[in-house]
């Protein structure tokens, strides 16, 4: 994975048809996602349940490009490897996950996968900056975890801002995940983020068998990005 600013759309495939998640993938991929994201609850950290590494091993032949997984889970060290071995390119931990966060991070990076820390709309970015060279990605979630579809959280942007200045030239993606669409994408573009992850408003209007309008959102919140960052 070469480090770049370039704006990439994440699509979460939360949002998708849970009945056919490699075709999904394939259509996503085939009409412009850049990486694809990967909604991992447990019903504790996050009040919702989704994927086990299984299920990240069976999407990952269908995935041509990044595979990014995002763990709302608690405890998360004892699924890093699963997660490694499955196939994903990014894995994500949350700051709120545990007290040792650091550890978690160091045993991520040791699988030689990419570190994401991702934290809450709640949670500052103070702690952040003893943890800046253990990671690869700062998730920013801009909707508490746990569903797609909700409204995105404004307050966060300055979030954003700050970020961007604490990282400085260092080779760390901004990540913005939760209630992205076509209108809250350039303000965290502007911001200083470069990976948008877009549940609800890529995965509207389309289907397996009619893709074209993921094509159509995915372009619309790129290019909305574009003109602001
Ligand atoms: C929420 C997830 C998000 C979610 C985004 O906890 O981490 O990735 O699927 O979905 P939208 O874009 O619909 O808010
Ligand atoms: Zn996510």
């Amino acid at each position: 994975m070469e480090f770049s600013r370039k704006i990439k759309i994440a699509p979460s495939i939360l949002s998708a048809d849970f009945a056919n998640f490699g075709a999904e993938c394939r259509a996503i991929e085939d009409q412009g996602a850049d990486w694809v994201h990967v909604d991992v609850m447990d019903g504790h950290f996050v009040p919702n349940l989704t994927f086990g590494p299984a299920m990240c091993a069976a999407i990952r032949p269908h995935i041509k490009g990044v595979m990014d997984v995002h763990l709302m889970i608690a405890p998360v060290d004892p699924y890093i490897e699963a997660y490694a071995a499955a196939g994903a390119d990014v894995i994500s931990a949350h700051l709120e996950s545990g007290p040792h966060i650091h550890r978690t991070l160091q045993a991520i990076r040791n699988t030689g996968k990419k570190a994401g820390l991702a934290i809450n709309p709640g949670t500052g970015i103070d702690a952040v900056a003893h943890l800046i060279d253990m990671v690869d990605l700062i998730c920013v979630m801009t909707v508490n975890p746990g569903f797609g579809g909700q409204k995105f959280i404004h307050s966060q942007v300055d979030k954003v801002r700050s970020l961007r200045a604490v990282i400085g030239d260092r080779p760390i993606h901004i990540e913005i995940d939760g209630g992205v669409t076509v209108e809250t994408a350039p303000l965290v573009a502007a911001a200083g983020a470069d990976v948008l992850v877009a549940g609800s408003a890529v995965f509207k209007g389309g289907s397996v068998g009619n893709p074209a309008p993921y094509g159509a959102n995915i372009a619309a919140i790129r290019k909305a990005a574009e003109a602001a960052a």
